[in-house]
């Protein structure tokens, strides 16, 4: 039986989500059955049908009686602020995705069940560990799900490409230490130009004409994750001018000493191997837009490896953090569907 998904916060992350749906091989295991998004239907169906970054709909976008109809499946929609705004309990909704990112805190969360939803699949980290039941990287952990969990989290893009990385080179030379720098495209948290768009400063910055540091969660994401690593990482983000597409340069001190070709013989053997799929890797030379609309959560550019005598290491790690993400939470969502059967 297909799961009732609904999407909440029909933005970046929720478009994308639904566009990968409609064309994934998983497709046949979700229905959407409803969107909520506080923005009028109409301009909902523009923006599902034209996307700057990603292309038009390979399918076709209607609306008629306040519903979205996309390749002919019709989706209720929604405009609702709050959660308990909608009755979910009427539509039968399975997991709702939320992409709107407003809602961190377990309290929070627990509305959308309280209003009706059997569960909640998160676009980005709860605020601590204990706020969501399980906080999932498909590809590392996802074996943990067991199908009881309410609340879960599929991390954020950025955990996503890097949790797998530190993982596979703590195994082969122990990981002492990390600092990582995230270049992360714009975001719509940002305004085009100066304005008073934050209560972050940075935030009031125009996107487009600087690179702007904003404040990260990635040390701690990653400690949650892994959690043997946890105050031996430390991170910062760049915001970029670029619309899409994202890199981690990733500074490590490995316990045992190696060299730049076996490293990239590691990540390669990743790649091909058990995180075929999510981890890709190339030697050729590279600019960020080559990645645009990659479904993978890392691309390895094993062209910038470098090490530093033989235990500092320095990777470049490439990866739409919109469409990579999308698919992974589409992972995480037909994995946990699965074990809840
Ligand atoms: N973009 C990325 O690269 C990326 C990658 C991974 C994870 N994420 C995470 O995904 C989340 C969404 O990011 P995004 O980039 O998709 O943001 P976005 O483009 O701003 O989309 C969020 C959408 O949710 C709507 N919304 C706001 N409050 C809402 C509410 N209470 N209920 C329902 N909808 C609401 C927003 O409408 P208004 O604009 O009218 O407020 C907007 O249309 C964030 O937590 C982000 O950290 C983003």
């Amino acid at each position: 039986m297909r799961l009732r998904l609904a999407i909440n916060g029909y933005g970046r992350i929720g478009r994308c989500f639904l566009r990968a749906l409609m064309f994934s091989p998983l497709r046949d295991r979700f229905s959407v059955v409803a969107i909520n998004e506080p923005s009028d239907l109409e301009s909902m169906a523009y923006l599902t049908r034209f996307d700057s970054t990603h292309g038009c709909f390979p399918g076709s976008v209607d609306v008629g009686d306040g519903r979205l109809r996309i390749n002919n499946e019709e989706i209720q929609v929604f405009h609702a602020r709050e959660p308990a705004g909608v009755n979910w309990a009427d539509l039968g909704i399975d997991i709702l995705i939320e992409a709107s990112g407003r809602y961190s805190f377990r309290h929070e969360l627990e509305s959308f069940l309280g209003a009706g939803c059997e569960r909640v699949l998160l676009s980005h980290p709860g605020n601590s560990a204990t706020d969501v039941d399980r906080t999932i990287v498909y590809g590392l952990n996802h074996d943990l799900l067991t199908g009881t969990e309410r609340i879960v989290s599929a991390a954020s893009c950025t955990t996503n490409a890097i949790v797998p990385v530190l993982s596979i080179l703590d195994q082969a030379y122990g990981l002492d230490h990390a600092l990582l720098t995230t270049l992360h495209s714009v975001m719509n948290d940002q305004p085009l130009i100066d304005g008073y768009h934050h209560a972050d400063l940075h935030r009031t910055r125009s996107a487009m004409q600087s690179m702007i540091p904003v404040s990260t969660g990635l040390a701690r994401g990653v400690a949650r994750l892994l959690p043997d690593l946890a105050g031996r990482i430390e991170a910062k983000a760049i915001r970029v001018p670029v619309v899409n597409v994202s890199a981690i340069d990733l500074v490590a001190h490995l316990e045992r000493p190696t060299t730049v070709v076996d490293v990239n013989a590691l990540l390669r053997e990743a790649a091909d191997g058990r995180n075929s799929g999510r981890m890709s890797y190339t030697a050729a030379p590279h600019a960020s837009i080559d990645f645009n609309h990659s479904p993978h959560s890392a691309i390895i550019d094993a062209g910038q490896t470098r090490m530093s005598g033989d235990r500092l290491l320095n990777l470049l790690i490439w990866f739409d953090n919109e469409w990579g993400f999308a698919n992974r939470m589409l992972d995480v969502a037909a994995c946990w569907g699965e074990r809840m059967a």
